[in-house]
C-alpha cells in the first residue's frame, strides 16, 4: 500500500534522531531525495518510491528500528481485536506498513514499555527464559512487600501446575505497598499470579524495562519512538541477536 509521509518524520521513524535532529541533518544539507538535496522536512515522501539518503547512505533500505510504545491501559497486545482497541493501532502507519509486530504480550490492564520489531529472531530471544532477558516491573499491591515475599520469589514462587524461575523482588522506595520485580520468563498474568501465589492483588502493573532498554519518561501513553541505535544495540548484544546496527 502506498504511503506518505513528511520527510522530517521519516527519518526520526526510521532511528536518525528526533525530529529536531532530523531537520537540523536536513538544514545541513546532508539529505538527499532522488539525488537532489533537499533542506525541507516538510516535503512529503513515499519511501516505496523515492530514495532518500543521510550522508550519501540509503535511509529507505535500512532495516526498520525496533520501536518502544509506552502502551496505555484498555488497550490489547495483538494485531487484531474484535472488541478492543490493539497496539498496533496506535503505530505510526510507517512501522506498520514495514511489518513491526510486538515483541512478547502485556496484558490489557498493565501499561509501560512494549517493543515491536519486524525481526523474529529478536523476538523470541527477548522472549524466551533461556536467554535470561530481565523484564523490570513496578506493581502496586494490596499490602506491602514481606522479606518472606522477596525470599519465595528469590526460590522461585508456586504457581498453578508449575515452579516460577527465580524472580527479584525489592521494595520501591516511592511508596508502601510498591514493588518492583524482575523477571525472565513471561507466562499468562505471570507476575499477578507470582503476587496471587502469596495472597496479594496487583492493582496496576507497569513495565519499566527489558534487558537494558528502559521505557523513555518522556513517551506519553500511547506514544512510540525509535530506539536510538545504541540502545538497540544494547538490546541485542543482551540476547546474543545480530546487530543489524552495525556501522550506522
Ligand atoms: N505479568 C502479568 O501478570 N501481566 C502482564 O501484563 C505482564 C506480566
Amino acid at each position: 500500500m502506498p504511503y506518505k509521509l513528511r520527510l522530517d518524520k521519516l527519518l526520526s521513524n526510521q532511528g536518525y534522531g528526533t525530529r529536531s535532529e532530523a531537520r537540523a541533518a536536513l538544514r545541513g544539507g546532508r539529505v538527499t531525495v532522488n539525488g537532489e538535496t533537499e533542506r525541507d522536512g516538510a516535503r512529503y515522501v513515499d519511501p516505496a518510491l523515492d530514495i532518500i539518503a543521510l550522508d550519501g547512505e540509503r535511509v529507505d533500505a535500512a532495516p526498520a528500528p525496533a520501536v518502544m510504545m509506552n502502551k496505555p491501559a484498555g488497550v490489547v497486545t495483538s494485531t487484531d481485536d474484535r472488541h478492543n482497541k490493539v497496539v498496533i493501532d496506535l503505530l505510526p502507519a510507517i512501522w506498520r506498513a514495514r511489518g513491526l509486530k510486538p515483541v512478547g504480550r502485556l496484558d490489557i490492564d498493565t501499561t509501560g514499555l512494549l517493543l515491536f520489531t519486524d525481526d523474529g529472531d529478536l523476538a523470541h530471544r527477548l522472549i524466551t527464559p533461556k536467554r535470561k532477558v530481565g523484564k523490570l516491573y513496578r506493581a502496586v499491591l494490596d499490602a506491602p512487600v514481606t522479606d518472606e515475599d522477596i525470599a519465595v520469589f528469590e526460590a522461585g514462587a508456586p504457581m498453578r501446575g508449575y515452579t516460577a524461575m527465580p524472580a527479584k523482588l525489592e521494595r520501591d522506595p516511592s511508596a508502601d505497598a510498591v514493588a518492583l520485580v524482575t523477571v525472565h520468563e513471561g507466562r499468562y498474568h505471570q507476575v499477578k499470579l507470582m503476587f496471587a501465589s502469596r495472597g496479594r492483588s496487583v492493582l496496576s502493573l507497569e513495565r519499566l524495562a527489558i534487558g537494558p532498554v528502559r521505557l523513555d519518561p518522556a513517551l506519553q501513553p500511547g506514544a512510540c519512538r525509535a530506539l536510538a541505535p545504541d540502545e538497540e544495540s544494547a538490546l541485542r548484544e543482551s540476547c546474543g541477536a545480530a546487530d543489524r546496527n552495525a556501522g550506522r
